[in-house]
């Protein structure tokens, strides 16, 4: 996995029809998905419950792209062996999911990840100030974590803060919730490369009709790209 600041276009599988993983993270990928992002939920951090390591390791073999796991759980320290081996490329946890965040993204990278730190709405950027080096990525909420298709909460000041802080340090910025051929232009000016998309990319499409992923994925990017 090399590092560039490109779009890329994230497929959140929260969307897809949870009967049919595999068949449907093949459709988006043939489709231009650049990553495939897998929230796992523990209805305890957040209000929702997804699936855990032996479901993420069932949709490993179906992804040629990047395996790009959104841990919203607490905690996250007990499980972080088990979503390495079950596959997971870039392992991300919230900052406000225990107090020491520092050696969990110590513990991902050991565990042979990449390590993304995310941050909800009410989280600063200035939070993960000095996680920087220990970072591969930053994913700032722009919806309360917990369901998809929420409407995009504005976070463009604290994209742009944290654009500065990471300088030239290679660190994505991930936008996760709400992100649309609408919002998508605003947080990429502001400096964001990943786009997680769920409601947006599966909207209208199925595995027999993956053409519109397609249509949907090209009109995120082509939004955020006309922003640059
Ligand atoms: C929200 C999840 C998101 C969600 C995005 O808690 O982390 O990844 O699936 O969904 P949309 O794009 O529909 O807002
Ligand atoms: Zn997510």
């Amino acid at each position: 996995m090399s590092f560039d600041r490109s779009i890329k276009i994230a497929p959140s599988i929260l969307s897809a029809d949870f009967a049919n993983f595999g068949a449907e993270i093949q459709a988006i990928e043939a489709q231009g998905a650049d990553w495939v992002h897998v929230d796992v939920m523990d209805g305890h951090f957040v209000p929702n419950l997804t699936f855990g390591p032996p479901a993420v390791k069932a949709f490993r073999p179906h992804v040629k792209t990047v395996m790009d796991v959104h841990l919203m759980i607490t905690p996250v320290d007990p499980y972080i062996q088990a979503y390495a081996d079950a596959g997971a490329d870039i392992l991300t946890a919230h900052l406000e999911a225990g107090p020491h965040t520092h050696r969990t993204l110590q513990a991902i990278r050991a565990a042979g990840m990449k390590a993304g730190v995310a941050l909800n709405p009410g989280t600063p950027a200035e939070a993960v100030e000095h996680l920087l080096d220990l970072t591969d990525l930053v994913c700032v909420m722009t919806v309360n974590p917990g369901f998809g298709g929420q409407k995009f909460i504005d976070m463009t000041g604290k994209v742009r803060r944290l654009r500065d802080m990471i300088g030239d340090r290679p660190v994505h910025i991930e936008i996760d919730g709400g992100v649309d051929p609408e919002t998508a232009p605003l947080v990429a000016a502001a400096g964001a490369d990943v786009l997680v998309a769920g409601s947006a990319v599966f909207k209208g499409g199925s595995v027999e009709n993956p053409g519109v992923y397609g249509d949907n994925i090209r009109a995120v990017r082509a939004a955020a790209e006309s922003a640059l």
